[in-house]
């Protein structure tokens, strides 16, 4: 676990305005001539189109769309979530990768640090299914320290599936749907999956990892037949590729929101928002539960997180965990 994340110093004084000179970029950072050359090299590879003039020095002429910390938390606006970002152009897995930072030392990773890979080799999806996460997509965990039971958990997710359709909504006015617990979908095809994970003592939360993968600009044919029937991006979706900058950054904006209101116990306000983007309130279904398969008709979601099922034979019960079968 040596790797080491990206992020480039002297990206935070270019611009696309006016140019700087070598010796100014050397006086600012205290790196070497030699540094600064290595770190536009860098840049370049990475897809940077930089204008280089012996007299004048550096500027931007344009940036790949790709998640580096400063390309993030460039005019953010949160005040922590996105504030500390962890870059990688490949890692097995973020939330893993995470996980060991946090095993490792929790009190270095400040609540609302981002771990972010452009590629997974071994991506995690719920129930340890495999994730797969070519480069395109937004693969990515969120760090947080809640005051918050075990129990508790449950709601975490929600309050993350909420804030993903509603940035999809306000971001490309698409109204996708929450599949209950962790899928959000557009016209029945998975845009993006939620895995959280949780450390716990003494019946407190220590730590929460909200993984987070969206389909954003990955080309689907990388996906076997079987999830590429049942997957759509959001560049498929609008047409044209998206800025995943833009979205991470309107994500970090509006999960920070809503964590201030689950951080002050209105888990009721979130629950309504829920509702509105359910995807099975008022539906019959059918759910495999710890290998039972129950059927009947959601009536609603309870204030644990829970599915809230009036069964065929009348019985009305709550399910905490589970997965929706297609009927
Ligand atoms: C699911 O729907 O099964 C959940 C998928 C969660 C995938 C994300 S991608 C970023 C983070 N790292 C992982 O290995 N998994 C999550």
């Amino acid at each position: 676990m040596d790797l080491k994340s990206i992020d480039i110093p002297i990206l935070s004084y270019l611009s696309e305005g006016l140019f700087i000179s070598g010796e100014e970029l050397s006086n600012k950072l205290a790196f070497s001539r030699i540094d600064i050359e290595r770190q536009i090299q860098q840049l370049t590879q990475l897809g940077y189109d930089i204008s280089v003039d012996n007299q004048k020095g550096y500027r931007i002429i344009s940036r790949p769309d790709i998640l580096l910390p400063f390309e993030i938390k460039n005019k953010l606006t949160t005040n922590y979530i996105g504030q500390t970002v962890y870059y990688f152009p490949e890692l097995t897995s973020t939330n893993a990768f995470a996980r060991q930072k946090l095993l490792e030392k929790a009190e270095k990773v400040p609540e609302g640090t981002l771990f972010i890979a452009e590629k997974q080799s071994d991506g995690v999806g719920r129930l340890g299914r495999q994730w797969i996460s070519p480069s395109g997509g937004i693969w990515l965990s969120i760090i947080l320290y809640p005051q918050l039971a075990p129990s508790g958990m449950p709601r975490i997710t929600l309050m993350t599936a909420v804030v993903i359709a509603k940035t999809i909504h306000q971001l490309f006015s698409l109204k996708v749907n929450i599949k209950w617990p962790n899928d959000i979908l557009f016209h029945d095809k998975k845009v993006c999956g939620i895995l959280t994970e949780m450390s716990a003592n003494t019946g407190k939360i220590r730590w929460v990892i909200v993984g987070i993968g969206i389909n954003t600009n990955n080309d689907l044919s990388e996906f076997p037949e079987d999830i590429q029937k049942e997957s759509i991006s959001l560049k498929g979706i609008t047409g044209e590729a998206i800025s995943r900058i833009a979205f991470v950054q309107h994500l970090c904006v509006e999960f920070e929101k809503y964590y201030e209101v689950f951080q002050k116990n209105d888990f009721s306000f979130i629950l309504d928002e829920w509702r509105t983007y359910s995807h099975c309130i008022g539906e019959k279904i059918k759910m495999n539960a710890g290998g039972k398969v129950i059927a009947g008709e959601v009536i609603d979601i309870s204030e644990e997180g829970a599915l809230i099922l009036k069964k065929d034979n009348g019985r009305i019960v709550k399910i905490i965990s589970g997965t929706l079968l297609k009927q």
